[in-house]
């Protein structure tokens, strides 16, 4: 069994932050979301997996290398444009060269990994295994519909008026037969090779697609809210405090928290689950619930909670306090202290600032 990861894709929802860098690379409780998936192929016994990169590539590869930190091989297929999810299928055909595969949305993010649906494929063998979720929204995913035996019979992508609420999650298992799918398929309206339109193809063939209910939490990561609520449940998934980092003064920990190592907090109060990251300079700060702040972030003076900070941003003196936030890598945010007291902002193309 391989292993197949999408990492191309522009993140248009997540701008500002995406002008920058690839939305599978955005950190969660201090891990970036695509590091998930590899480390849940590995988990399930996954050791050749091929990485489907665009224009981001350069980065992907920068920060994922070889696979040996996860004792996988990498291999990185680069996607001439955004072409649709089959397309990409369609350019792994010889990386995959007859062998079933597991195919993961780097942004999507599963909690409990995929180890019971790989185990489930193998040991059922249909052609295709697609999981389901029940969302309040299926107008924005791949739709199933299932009859009364629970088989599928039907798949659309984003309809206007979906026949159920069952999404496709994105992860799907499939054999070789997939291929024959997307080279017969042709391009969507919105001009992609949709895997929908594959997978309805085997569907149509008289091939076995079977469907699985995903009961846990799911979360395709596309804009901030997600990217909060995927923060939130990744950092309740920490068990115990670790405290590497060195606490001065008048310091209060309470509840499950994270301090790396290098990072230095003098009079501060975290209340976790929170995550602090290596060299991290905190100063008469407090840090709610569900926090995460990445390395080399330096504040003093603020209080910040459910939020994302990216490495090497500052905070100082702020009165209120930041909430629902996400900031970028080297971001500041800062009070000074002249007059006339007024908002200065330099802020990326598509940022958003609101005072609350
Ligand atoms: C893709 C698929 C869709 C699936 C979704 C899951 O949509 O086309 O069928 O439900 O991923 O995350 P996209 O997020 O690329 O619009």
């Amino acid at each position: 069994m391989k292993g197949l990861i999408l990492s191309g894709g522009k993140g248009t929802r997540l701008r500002p932050i995406t002008h920058t860098a690839a939305k599978q690379l955005v950190p969660v409780a201090n891990k970036p979301i695509l590091f998930y998936a590899i480390e849940a192929m590995r988990d399930a016994g996954i050791r050749e997996i091929g990485i489907i990169i665009g224009d981001t590539g350069p980065e992907v590869r920068a920060a994922v290398g070889d696979g040996s930190a996860w004792g996988v091989a990498i291999t990185y297929l680069p996607q001439e444009a955004p072409l649709g999810l089959a397309h990409a299928v369609k350019i792994s055909e010889e990386f995959m060269a007859g062998e079933p595969f597991v195919m993961y949305l780097g942004d999507n993010l599963i909690r409990g990994g995929i180890t019971s649906f790989v185990d489930e494929f193998e040991a059922s063998k249909p052609d295709s295994l697609i999981l389901l979720a029940k969302v309040p929204n299926p107008n924005q995913f791949g739709v199933a519909v299932l009859n009364a035996e629970g088989r599928v019979v039907t798949l659309e992508e984003k309809p206007k008026e979906p026949k159920s609420d069952l999404a496709l999650v994105g992860v799907y298992l499939f054999t070789e037969t997939i291929f024959k799918a997307v080279n017969a398929i042709k391009p969507s309206p919105r001009g992609e090779l949709e895997i929908t339109d594959a997978i309805q193809w085997l569907i149509t063939e008289g091939y076995r697609v079977n469907p699985h209910l995903v009961t846990g939490w799911w979360k395709d990561t596309g804009k901030l809210s997600d990217m909060l609520e995927a923060n939130r449940i990744m950092l309740d998934d920490i068990k115990d405090s670790v405290i590497e980092g060195e606490l001065i003064g008048d310091c209060e920990i309470q509840g499950r928290v994270v301090i790396a190592k290098g990072a230095r907090l003098s009079n501060c109060i975290v209340r976790g689950p929170a995550i602090i990251g290596e060299n991290c300079k905190l100063t008469n700060t407090y840090v709610g619930p569900y926090t995460a702040i990445n390395r080399d972030v330096t504040i003093a003076n603020a209080e910040i909670e459910h939020s994302i900070i990216l490495e090497g941003s500052s905070i100082l003196n702020i009165n209120g306090r930041i909430t629902d936030s996400l900031l970028g890598k080297n971001v500041e945010v800062t009070r000074g202290e002249i007059k006339p007291k007024a908002y200065r902002l330099m802020l990326g193309d598509n940022s958003q600032f609101s005072i609350v």
